[in-house]
């Protein structure tokens, strides 16, 4: 099995890293989507709200390279640069979290390299999500190169004040005044009850179903 860029494989060009992050992409969105039409089928019920899938643009890989103190180079990203591929799954509850997370972990072909738990540990912004810095194989005409994907698991509440948050992080660049980070930490609160409650109503509603075709 190839690492990419690890051993002078032959990748040396940005098209063909581009190419390879590509298809491990849309391998893992495949996989994704066959998982929650499965549940779909074995439960009537889709944890899957919906799927974001991008590859970090060149500027900004190169900016985080940078940042991080490394040359830009081709072996340097694909080494130190966890999220060129990423991919975003929404879902309904928090349960579904957990619940697609052990359904990655059993994929024979994917490889965990390392988990975030900020759901249960949230940072300090009050950021909440699931991470995990996956590894899936991608098959090429001569060989199979073992490629990294970022895969952020988080609820639709969740994902609502992730993307505003990042948007006002930047219009600060990253400097926000002390009471517009605490109303941004009051706000993450909220959120977090609204998907306790969604979620608590979700399994009366379950219950109650249940009790009804048992009548
Ligand atoms: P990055 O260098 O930013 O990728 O962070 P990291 O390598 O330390 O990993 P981490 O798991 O902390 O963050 C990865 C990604 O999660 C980021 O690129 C963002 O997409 C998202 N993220 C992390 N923290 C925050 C936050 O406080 N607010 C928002 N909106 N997003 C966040
Ligand atoms: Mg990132």
């Amino acid at each position: 099995m190839d690492f990419l860029g690890a051993n002078g494989d032959g990748i040396d060009s940005w098209q063909e890293v581009t190419l390879v992050y590509n298809a491990a992409l849309k391998q893992v969105q495949t996989k994704m989507e066959i998982l929650n039409d499965e549940f779909q089928h074995v439960h009537q019920y889709n944890p899957i709200e919906h799927i974001k899938a991008r590859i970090k643009t060149p500027e900004s890989i190169v900016k985080k390279l940078k940042r991080r103190g490394y040359e830009s180079t081709i072996e340097n990203m694909v080494k130190y640069i966890n999220d060129i591929a990423g991919i975003r799954i929404i879902c309904s509850f928090t349960s579904d979290i957990y619940r697609i997370a052990e359904m990655i972990r059993d994929q024979k072909d994917i490889h965990v390299v390392s988990v975030k738990d900020y759901i249960t540990y949230p940072k300090a912004s009050g950021y909440k999500s699931y991470h995990m810095i996956v590894m899936v194989p991608v098959y090429l005409s001569d060989r199979i190169v073992d490629t990294k994907v970022e895969i952020q698991i988080r609820t639709v509440a969740m994902d609502f004040w992730a993307s505003l948050e990042h948007k006002i992080h930047y219009k600060f660049e990253g400097d926000a005044p002390e009471h517009i980070k605490a109303e941004l930490i009051e706000c993450a609160h909220m959120v977090a009850d609204l998907d306790a409650r969604m979620l608590s109503l979700n399994e009366e509603i379950l219950e109650l179903a249940k009790e009804h075709s048992e009548k």
